[in-house]
């Protein structure tokens, strides 16, 4: 097991430049957010046409899904080049009006680095591909010999998290049959060398890259994937294939560090922000240590099934594990790889885990929705910082019934449709208007990549804003109490006496800030005097019904 570095005391509140310990982030897919050229794919024009969402919303910053030239096999997770924006979304300039328009109306920017693989269609992997074996440029990824008589067999049995074999044979220069290359994803997806110190030198240039074009921070794609077992130890596949146990070594920990005194050389520190699918919480905590990693996502949280007992072990879990390392924690229901959390919540089975997605399992919308709505005023008062992903204020609900034949994931196709993988969360967001593309493209346009249900025209923008009972409504409404509630974010926790399947806990030093969550299937009396604050849906009186949850003020 890694070893923990000195508890370090957590600060009561976030220094103003410490500001991930509270933030609130949005998550822009985005090919789904807004189009604004007409081509049925959401791009950069269409993300500064609708900034004032953003800010209407009142959200501290965005992270952005990758926006880099890539031929968009895993829609964008391959990239080609790490200092170019795909066409498909605008330009570098518009990278940098954009990143200076969100600032000017105080959001951050976060963007997506993509350190595990490239792309097939990278400069370097052609390169690779051009000068043959035991080259230079093949080093930098994970070329191997096949086994078998004639090289014939995968160099081993490793699977992609996708589905299929984890390598992909090449072609000599010459022609004949040659090398393989691993990719733990897509085969347009080749992994790189960690051990190369020319991989390490690259991509410390492109953090420097985005950091000077005033960049807030980085979202570390699958962070704990990078370094391999050199022997490339075949292990019983049985086991779940993700995380890899091949995977998450020692030695990933000194790529961090040496990130993170890029980041801290800034004179507004940069944040570090991991995607880190990690059970064992020695091993994910690890990443967090006072000199690597500021957060990371907290999927366990998002996970958890909708059950009073479930959600208080996990908080308390994640809060065991952050505490020791000072790291704050985070809170995540829905992105863009699983299963919307309306859906989820609706359904007999509230869990979630990468290996069991339940699509198409039956879903209870109005009971998912009713969740959803209590599930954001406990994530928004739980102690660190926040995710919310695209759409979920205004109430979407996972796709299912997306055709086959429109369906892009690389996990439906690796999988031959086995895995219905990740589309249905992935549809475009509806703004205004009565049919599809609900100005998610301009008049005219091609239809979106992705079908709109036509039942979106009750969800879009522009019909739920001013309606108070709305999802839309109610995100704002938590986003400005929580803005204007010094005891939110960052910052003490305590859990309060409550009746049986109900949770409550106060926030702040003296605990003037309490919030309370019915998970039973009866009314609960809130359990303390004061004012109440928010409400997910209405109270009956000081009664709160089922599935609902309260913000109060108790001072
Ligand atoms: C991460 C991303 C996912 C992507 C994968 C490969 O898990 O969130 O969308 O497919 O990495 O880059
Ligand atoms: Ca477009």
């Amino acid at each position: 097991m890694a070893e923990i570095h000195a508890p370090q005391a957590t600060r009561a509140r976030a220094l103003p430049t410490e500001w991930w310990r509270s933030a609130v982030i949005y998550q822009i897919y985005p090919r789904s957010f807004a189009d604004s050229n007409g081509d049925g794919i959401g791009d950069l024009g269409g993300v500064r046409a609708h900034l004032d969402h953003l800010e209407a919303l009142g959200v501290d910053a965005v992270w952005f899904n990758p926006w880099y030239a890539s031929p968009q096999a895993d829609a964008g997770y391959d990239v080609a080049d790490y200092r170019a924006i795909d066409p498909v979304f605008g330009t570098l300039a518009e990278a940098e009006e954009l990143i200076r328009e969100a600032h000017e109306r105080g959001i951050r920017i976060i963007v997506d680095v993509v350190p595990n693989h490239s792309s097939t269609a990278s400069p370097w992997f052609l390169e690779a591909l051009r000068i043959g074996p035991g080259s230079a440029s093949r080093d930098l990824f994970c070329f191997r010999a096949g086994r078998g008589e004639d090289g014939e067999l995968p160099p081993n049995e490793w699977q992609s998290i996708f589905g299929g074999p984890a390598w992909t044979r090449t072609s000599n220069p010459d022609g004949s049959p040659g090398e393989w290359y691993l990719h733990l994803f897509a085969a347009e997806q080749p992994d790189l060398n960690w051990e190369n110190p020319k991989v390490r030198e690259e991509f410390e240039d492109v953090l420097r890259f985005w950091f000077d074009r005033s960049a807030d921070g980085i979202r570390i794609d699958s962070a704990a994937l990078l370094m391999k077992d050199p022997a490339l130890t075949d292990f019983d596949h049985t086991d779940p294939p993700f995380p890899h146990p091949y995977t998450d070594r020692d030695e990933v920990h000194a790529v961090y560090r040496s990130w993170r005194a890029i980041a801290d050389s800034y004179p507004e520190p940069r944040a570090l922000i991991g995607e880190v699918w990690l059970p064992d919480a020695d091993r994910f905590a690890a990443y967090l240590r006072p000199d690597e990693l500021h957060t990371a996502f907290n999927f366990a949280f998002l996970g958890c099934p909708w059950e009073p007992d479930a959600l208080r072990q996990v908080i308390d879990e994640t809060l065991a594990v952050h505490a020791p390392v000072g790291a704050p924690p985070t809170w995540v229901l829905s992105n863009h790889d699983v299963p919307r959390h309306v859906t989820r919540y609706g359904r007999a089975d509230t869990s979630f885990n990468l290996e069991y997605r339940q699509l198409g399992a039956p879903t209870d919308r109005t009971l998912g929705l009713r969740r959803a709505r209590a599930a954001i005023l406990l994530t928004l008062a739980l102690p660190g910082s926040a995710y919310l992903y695209q759409g979920e204020e205004l109430g979407l609900e996972e796709v299912e019934d997306i055709p086959e034949a429109l369906r892009q994931d690389p996990m439906f196709l690796r999988t031959q449709g086995e895995n219905l993988g990740r589309d249905g969360c992935r549809v475009p967001v509806p703004w205004s208007g009565q049919e599809p593309p609900f100005g998610f493209s301009p008049p005219d346009a091609r239809e979106p990549w992705l079908p709109q249900p036509p039942a979106w025209r009750d969800r879009t923008v522009a019909a739920q804003t001013g309606d108070p009972d709305s999802m839309l409504e109610l995100y704002r409404r938590a986003l400005a109490c929580r803005r204007g509630e010094p005891a939110l974010g960052d910052g003490p926790f305590t859990w309060l006496p409550a009746p049986e399947s109900v949770l409550a806990f106060s926030r702040g030093p003296q605990g003037r800030f309490v919030c309370v969550v019915n998970l039973s299937d009866r009314a609960t009396e809130l359990p303390m005097a004061g004012t109440v604050l928010l409400s997910s849906g209405p109270l009956d009186g000081t009664q709160l019904p089922p599935d609902t949850a309260a913000w109060v003020s108790n001072c």
